[in-house]
């Protein structure tokens, strides 16, 4: 089985379903099959530039119990650009070299790291810099990592906005109303379109497709003409107003996320079409719940291929999952392109085949 080595695993960026699914698959491959140790580091890179830094020994007693929990056993952070640390004073301050010596401090041979395109870009630079044996692992719910059709976390969360829907339909039958779904996905509309295909929306508005207000209204009208007395909307969070201008909110510590676009329209499709209108803005719920089977399958998958290549001392790599198989690509490559909804890709033909109004 080669030579003893001591793995690190760390989870980084938003969480989502399915990275415990990994964190015990990557245990299970590595002290089960390879007799390797496995350090899981906490909070993402805070644990490495932490001193001494913050891991805890994974074995198969700490894993087995997780599989089906959301979050991350390890702690994570989408905050804190290592590069451009802010500092309590006020100042920035590039914190990467603390991290490397994070991961010579506990001896690792090869770190895994679990993260979108924005963290695993981060956690390249500082591999390539430190020449560290690094290997990614794709998770977000917005599906958005490129050549990997498929992201750790993307289908729990396409589920969870796929039910609200389902439940939004009857009430919205009872009372004679447009409902708005507001979904995250960040820049693109992954989450969106599948959920609102699936949860069968009449209208479904994503960042990749402009639309008009006037559109929307036409669809409602028609819907009403056909003698439907409700509408159901899934709208993307980084959908744009009309007028092209982002639609955010503030948060924490003077920092913006996208937020409100469901508000937006609201006020202006109950002005034009004078229909009822509500908005659910479905939120962090869509990182929680249980990891549906799906998301199980592939961390699984992700976490052995990713102990395999380690095994075999292919670094800087990425897993991904492509034509129901895992396969690698380079990291550079990955992270070098970003995956969008393609206007003109399947889903898309197939919501204007169901004659869904994608507001254009
Ligand atoms: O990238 C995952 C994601 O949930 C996005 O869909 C969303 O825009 C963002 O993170 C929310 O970030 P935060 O957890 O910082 O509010």
């Amino acid at each position: 089985m080669g030579e003893h080595k001591r793995i690190g695993i760390l989870t980084s960026g938003g969480d989502c379903a399915g990275l415990n699914a990994v964190i015990r698959a990557v245990t299970h491959r590595a002290v089960g099959s390879y007799k390797w140790e496995v350090l899981g580091i906490l909070r993402a890179t805070y644990g490495l530039m932490h001193h001494p830094p913050q891991a805890m020994k994974l074995d198969r007693d700490k894993v087995d119990l997780t599989l089906t929990n959301a979050g991350t056993m390890l702690g994570t952070t989408n905050k804190g650009d290592p590069f451009a640390f802010p500092m309590p004073d006020g100042t920035v301050r590039d914190r990467s070299e603390e991290i490397i010596s994070g991961y010579h401090k506990l001896g690792l041979d090869a770190l895994i790291g679990i993260g979108g395109d924005g963290s695993l870009a981060i956690l390249r630079k500082i591999a390539q810099q430190g020449k560290l044996n690094f290997v990614g692992i794709p998770k977000t719910i917005d599906n958005d990592v490129a050549i990997t059709e498929r992201s750790i976390g993307f289908d729990t969360a396409v589920n969870i906005a796929t039910e609200a829907l389902d439940r939004l339909h009857f009430t919205a039958a009872s009372h004679d109303r447009v409902m708005i779904l507001e979904v995250m996905g960040r820049d693109a509309g992954h989450i969106a379109i599948s959920a609102g295909i699936a949860g069968g929306a009449d209208i479904i508005l994503i960042p990749e497709i402009s639309y008009s207000i006037d559109n929307i209204c036409s669809k409602i009208k028609e819907l009403q003409e056909q003698g439907r007395n409700f509408c159901i909307v899934v709208v993307s969070e980084a959908v744009c107003t009309e007028a092209g201008d982002k639609v955010e909110c503030l948060v924490s510590f003077g920092e913006r996320r996208y937020g409100g676009i469901g508000h937006y329209l609201a006020e202006r499709i109950s002005a034009c079409s004078g229909a009822e209108t509500r908005v659910t803005v479905l939120g962090h719920t869509q990182r929680g719940g249980t990891p549906s089977p799906l998301d199980r399958l592939i961390a699984s998958a992700f976490g052995v291929a990713a102990v395999d290549l380690i095994a075999n001392e292919e670094y800087d790599r990425m897993v991904t999952w492509q034509n129901r198989q895992v396969m690698s690509v380079p990291i550079a490559e990955a992270i070098s392109q970003y995956q969008a909804v393609d206007p003109k890709g399947s889903l898309v033909k197939t919501a204007r085949g169901l004659g869904i109004c994608l507001g254009d």
